[in-house]
């Protein structure tokens, strides 16, 4: 394909530094010779802020060929926003990506879409490539179907950016996640090809062929062969199983 599969791991808020060195340390040892080393996948790490330059000067040093990540960032560059990181910061800890609309920050942090979409803009201005999730709860689902809710969410997040920026898009029913009840493959590809439609009416058909769109909620070894057959699913936001080496290990080895 042409599109190079991005395998996800979001830890989420678990695992301190030390522990972080361990599990990335015990996942580059269980995946030595596998074929993110060939190229053939792109394996990326999300740890908690305080991780970050801890594993980043892992991966340096150890030369393990993981792509970084952040889960959130501040929709400001920098001033009074206590609490908050900026992008530029983890621009420079060599973050390539950054998530953005997780369900639980649209959840417990109330992050509105314009919110979302305003983080989308700040991660493009230092460089970062924002992981946009989007996705409907039980309740949607049940009155307006699969996509509705999805397709509202990303049209808003991609407000306002321009043609052929570098994106990526994560389809997360909410009632998937952390439920131990994923999405079947035909209902993840039927909605991530709607959301690729709405990619490619915001930034251009040639940029929506490049964007990489995941199936994320509870995705496990065992299932993710299922998604990867699908045409329009690129790859997975994986949580609870990134933290389990042999499970991640085992999904980055998926075979279609
Ligand atoms: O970002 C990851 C998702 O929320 C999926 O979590 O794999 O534990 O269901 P899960």
């Amino acid at each position: 394909g042409r599109r190079l599969p991005l395998i996800a791991g979001n830890w989420k808020m678990n695992l301190d530094h030390l522990q972080a060195v361990a599990l990335v340390q015990k996942l580059h040892w269980a995946l030595k010779d596998a074929k993110h080393e060939a190229g053939t996948v792109e394996l990326a790490v999300f740890p908690p802020f305080t991780d970050i330059r801890t594993v980043q000067t892992l991966l340096d040093a150890d030369k393990i060929p993981f792509s970084l990540g952040a889960q959130d960032l501040s929709a400001h560059d920098s001033g009074a926003y206590t609490g908050e990181v900026s992008g530029q910061f983890l621009a420079k800890l060599d973050c390539r990506y950054v998530i953005i609309g997780h369900s639980e920050r649209r959840a417990y942090h109330h992050e509105s879409d314009e919110v979302v979409a305003a983080k989308v803009q700040a991660a493009l201005r230092h460089g970062l490539v924002p992981v946009i999730c989007v996705g409907e709860t039980a309740e949607d689902l049940e009155e307006h179907g699969a996509s509705a809710v999805p397709v509202r969410q990303l049209t808003a997040a991609l407000n306002g950016v321009a043609a052929g920026a570098d994106i990526v898009v994560a389809y997360e029913p909410v009632w998937a996640i952390g439920s131990g009840q994923a999405a079947t493959p035909e209902q993840a590809q039927d909605v991530c090809a709607k959301l690729r439609e709405v990619t490619a009416a915001a930034i251009g058909g040639d940029a929506a062929d490049r964007t990489r769109i995941l199936y994320g909620g509870s995705v496990k070894s065992g299932n993710i062969a299922g998604f990867m057959r699908e045409p329009d699913v690129d790859g997975a936001l994986v949580g609870g199983a990134s933290l389990v080496v042999d499970e991640f290990a085992a999904i980055v080895r998926y075979q279609k």
